[in-house]
């Protein structure tokens, strides 16, 4: 290109060459403002990190009563000890992720046993709830995707799980083991920038599942236990507001490395006959997703664990709500390895 235009300078008149030249000097300059900017905003995003946001306010006192740690319990262990619980510990002091997709980074789970130092003490029962909701840390900071968010749960399973995180049970018990922090990466915080935002409170109560309506309880598991986001088409395509309008909702196809690094499929569970669970009974359902186990074989493997705290009727709620999702035709390959 360079040559082309000196070669042919000279049978243009001088004034049109001098223009030409100006021009190519601007579309040269602006060439470099723009790579310029992208720098400075590459720099600048390396620089910044994880946004910040307004420090939370909630204020909201949890009352602590037996049932409210039973049942939080029974959340948190299949919502949050997979990242926070340390099995040398056998506490929530957490633990080194290294099943999280290596673009996101380095990613530890921090200590979120009661320890003053190193655990989560200062939280305030308003700044979790807060936190469980929107993602937005009590010093401000935006928790990226892969921490938790529960924006569909109901305030009393929501303040279940908090009075867990405050009782004297021992896997929430002081740890006085410092959190390894993350080590996110340029993508991580670009898209932290520019795509992922903090999700807003619920302006109203959210209310508990009416347990006696199979279907809508069933939903309600489906997407609070997160079911639907390892299970949909696509994670970087969720609407982690409306979920059933998430590319290839439940009709699986999302991938995820295992503990070794290689990559598994999710699978679709929706009631199409050829690709989906449509000709899964109910009762094969309930062994495969309690204990991973289909006709007596095992048939799930890691990420995909056992849900050993559901009770029959929870994974028939989901069963029954499974088969009201509009099905989709995805044949999704079970990843192959022995
Ligand atoms: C997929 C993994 C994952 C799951 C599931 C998960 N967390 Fe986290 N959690 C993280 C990571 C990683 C961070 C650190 C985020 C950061 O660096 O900003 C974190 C941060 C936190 C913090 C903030 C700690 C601090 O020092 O500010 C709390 C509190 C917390 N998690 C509680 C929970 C609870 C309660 C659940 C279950 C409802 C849960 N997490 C589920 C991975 C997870
Ligand atoms: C962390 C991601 C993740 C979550 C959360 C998850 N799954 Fe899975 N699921 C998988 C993966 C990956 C597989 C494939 C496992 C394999 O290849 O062995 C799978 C397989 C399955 C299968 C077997 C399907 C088949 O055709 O063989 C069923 C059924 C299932 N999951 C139901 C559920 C239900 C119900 C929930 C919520 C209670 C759930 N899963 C939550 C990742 C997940």
């Amino acid at each position: 290109m360079f040559h082309f235009f000196r070669d042919t300078q000279y049978a243009l008149t001088p004034l049109t060459a001098l223009f030409m030249k100006k021009v190519f000097r601007y579309v040269l300059g602006g060439l470099a403002a723009i790579v310029l900017l992208i720098a400075a905003a590459a720099l600048f995003i390396q620089w910044r990190g994880i946004p910040t946001y307004d420090k939370p306010t909630l204020q909201q006192t949890v009352e602590l009563t037996p049932n409210r740690v039973v049942r939080g319990k029974k959340l948190a262990s299949m919502l949050c000890a997979g990242c926070h619980f340390n099995a040398e510990t056998q506490r929530l002091s957490g633990k080194h992720m290294k099943d999280a997709p290596a673009e996101f980074g380095e990613i530890h789970a921090p200590n979120i046993t009661q320890d003053a130092r190193h655990g989560i003490a200062a939280y305030t029962d308003g700044e979790l709830i807060y936190l469980l909701r929107t993602g937005v840390k009590r010093n401000g900071q935006y928790a990226p995707p892969y921490m938790a968010k529960l924006p569909h749960m109901s305030d009393e399973d929501l303040q279940s799980i908090v009075a867990f995180l405050r009782s004297d049970d021992p896997w929430v018990q002081p740890t006085p083991i410092a959190s390894t922090p993350s080590q996110p990466s340029f993508l991580t915080k670009f898209l932290a920038h520019v795509a992922f935002k903090p999700l807003p409170m619920p302006a109203h109560v959210v209310p508990q599942p009416d347990t006696t309506d199979l279907v809508a309880f069933g939903r309600y598991l489906t997407t609070n236990l997160d079911c639907w986001t390892c299970h949909s088409g696509d994670f970087t395509k969720m609407d982690m507001l409306n979920p059933e309008q998430s590319f290839h909702y439940l009709a699986g196809g999302n991938k995820m490395p295992d503990n070794d690094g290689r990559i598994m499929n999710t699978l679709n569970l929706t009631p199409d006959k050829e690709t989906g669970i449509g000709n899964w009974t109910e009762e094969q359902f309930i062994k495969a997703v309690k204990y991973g186990l289909k006709d007596g074989e095992p048939a799930l493997r890691y990420p995909m664990v056992p849900y050993l705290e559901l009770t029959d009727y929870e994974a028939k709620a989901i069963f029954a709500y499974l088969k009201t999702v509009p099905p989709v035709k995805n044949r999704i390959q079970r990843t192959a390895f022995d």
